[in-house]
């Protein structure tokens, strides 16, 4: 298995994250992008973009900013102080939209791409070092997976419940997802425009194996008021005990 380093493009294509950020946050409520509001004081978008460029495996990050804030994002992303290469392009009409622009500005020496949500910004570098080595290890298409803790049911229009899911099949999937460049490259151009809620979708459809690997609780998307709360939380917490966030 070759080792990412991050530092040595030599040897090896170059390992890019796509930062899908062009969301609206509607479930967050009335307010800017959700990716430019803040945690701690700070974007969750600059948060998101610091994870990945600490994580040991990425060598560049590609930035799917909301269509009007592509300048604000810019100047945001600019003073960060990381080896990584920043890039922004506009975002799209969909999440896919926005990782299909991404896509389109990836540099040729790219062999290996994560997606991450802007909407994860407290992703642990470790979990993006685990996809990008299962990646580089040989998998085409590897994702982040936690076991689900509610029961889930299958429901009716009616809201009858028709049956009770068998829990220990089921895996609640993050974010970054990892692929060999051509594959998602390729899963995209087939999609024709269906719409997938995430990236390993449209790699199934073409029936190619999607490994996982452990997840991590504070890999979370931040989707409703709630989430805020308990990322405040974490930040805090990693605060006092000396880890930066
Ligand atoms: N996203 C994007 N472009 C879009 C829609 C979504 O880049 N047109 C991104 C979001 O910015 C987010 C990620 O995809 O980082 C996951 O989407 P989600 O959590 O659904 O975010 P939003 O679409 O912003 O939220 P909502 O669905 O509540 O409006
Ligand atoms: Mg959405």
């Amino acid at each position: 298995m070759t080792e990412p380093t991050g530092n040595d493009p030599g040897d090896r294509g170059r390992i890019a994250a796509i930062v899908p950020a062009a969301g609206r946050g509607e479930r967050l409520g009335p307010g800017v992008a959700k990716a430019l509001r803040t945690l701690g004081g700070v974007p969750i978008l600059v948060h998101a973009v610091r994870a990945l460029a600490a994580a040991r495996s990425v060598d560049l990050v590609v930035v799917a900013a909301p269509e009007e804030s592509v300048d604000d994002v810019r100047v945001m992303l600019a003073d960060l102080s990381t080896e990584a290469e920043i890039v922004i392009v506009a975002g799209g009409e969909t999440r896919q939209d926005s990782v299909a622009r991404a896509l389109l500005a990836l540099p040729q020496d790219v062999e290996v791409v994560l997606v991450h949500d802007a909407a994860r910004p407290l992703v642990p570098p470790d979990v993006v070092d685990r996809v990008a080595s299962s990646v580089v290890a040989g998998s085409d298409a590897v994702i982040p997976v936690l076991p689900i803790v509610d029961t889930v049911k299958e429901v009716d229009d009616e809201g009858i419940v028709v049956r009770t899911l068998d829990r220990s099949v089921l895996q609640a999937v993050q974010t970054p997802q990892g692929f060999r460049r051509s594959a998602l490259q390729l899963a995209h151009a087939r999609s024709d425009g269906e719409d997938a809620t995430d990236d390993a979708g449209l790699v199934e459809r073409m029936a190619i194996p999607v490994h996982v690997v452990a997840g991590h609780e504070e890999a979370f998307k931040i989707t409703r008021p709630m989430d805020l709360v308990l990322a405040e939380a974490i930040l805090v917490r990693r605060r006092a005990g000396g880890v930066v966030g």
